[in-house]
């Protein structure tokens, strides 16, 4: 028995989270079984690299060491959380995974590609996601929306850098779209809720029907 992968990636603001949840509710109406998690995190040893990463104090370390911390709550979330719950047949819901390391530490951290690679494929062995929604928003648009969580927490470590950075991880994630496309679909994160809302139902369902076809054959 094998489930399906289904990872969420995009840049900060473009309301992911709130998908990811009503999209596992729609999926449970439908009978199946789902398993939310996210990165960095999703065990409490990701949790507290998460929490180390988050508060800024990891970026003395280094972009090079940051990204191999990523990574290590990657490798923790894969073998406990995600590996078993494939192999248990359910649909995994991940918020951020692989593509957020290839973009955030490589396109606008700088981390040589080879070496994220290398991880990638050492961390996510056995757990490739089959599906990829990318919620694509304009970085104004994005710190727009942000700016209202801010006023309650205070910027994060992620969230208090600047424009220019976030137009080029837009732009990473739009380029694994293009290289990937049977993986990864892009979601217009500008229109209205009940137009992202049905266009996340559209590629989830599309995807289904395709692996559906393919398991019968
Ligand atoms: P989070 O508050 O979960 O952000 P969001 O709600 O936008 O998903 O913080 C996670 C931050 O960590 C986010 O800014 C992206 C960053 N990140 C990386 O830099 N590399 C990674 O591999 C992952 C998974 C996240």
């Amino acid at each position: 028995m094998s489930g399906h992968f289904i990872t969420f990636e995009g840049g900060e603001g473009a309301g992911k989270s709130t998908q990811i949840e009503r999209l596992a509710r729609r999926l449970e109406g439908q009978g199946h079984s789902v398993l939310i998690t996210r990165e960095p995190g999703g065990t409490p040893g990701a949790e507290a690299v998460r929490h180390v990463i988050l508060s800024g104090h990891a970026k003395q370390l280094g972009t090079e060491l940051e990204a191999v911390l990523f990574a290590a709550a990657r490798s923790d979330n894969v073998q406990q959380i995600i590996k078993p719950a494939l192999a248990a047949g359910k649909m995994v819901l991940c918020d951020r995974f692989m593509d957020s390391s290839r973009v955030y530490q490589g396109v606008s951290g700088g981390v040589d590609e080879d070496f994220l690679l290398a991880m990638e494929r050492a961390v996510t062995e056995g757990a490739r996601p089959d599906l990829t929604l990318i919620f694509d928003l304009p970085p104004e648009e994005g710190l727009r929306r942000a700016a209202n969580v801010w006023k309650e927490d205070g910027p994060d470590r992620f969230e208090s850098e600047d424009l220019s950075e976030q137009q080029a991880r837009r732009q990473g994630f739009l380029d694994i779209a293009k290289a990937e496309p049977d993986r990864c679909r892009v979601i217009d994160a500008t229109q209205t809720l009940e137009e992202v809302n049905q266009a996340v139902d559209t590629a989830v369902d599309g995807f289904l029907r395709t692996t559906e076809l393919t398991d019968h054959r």
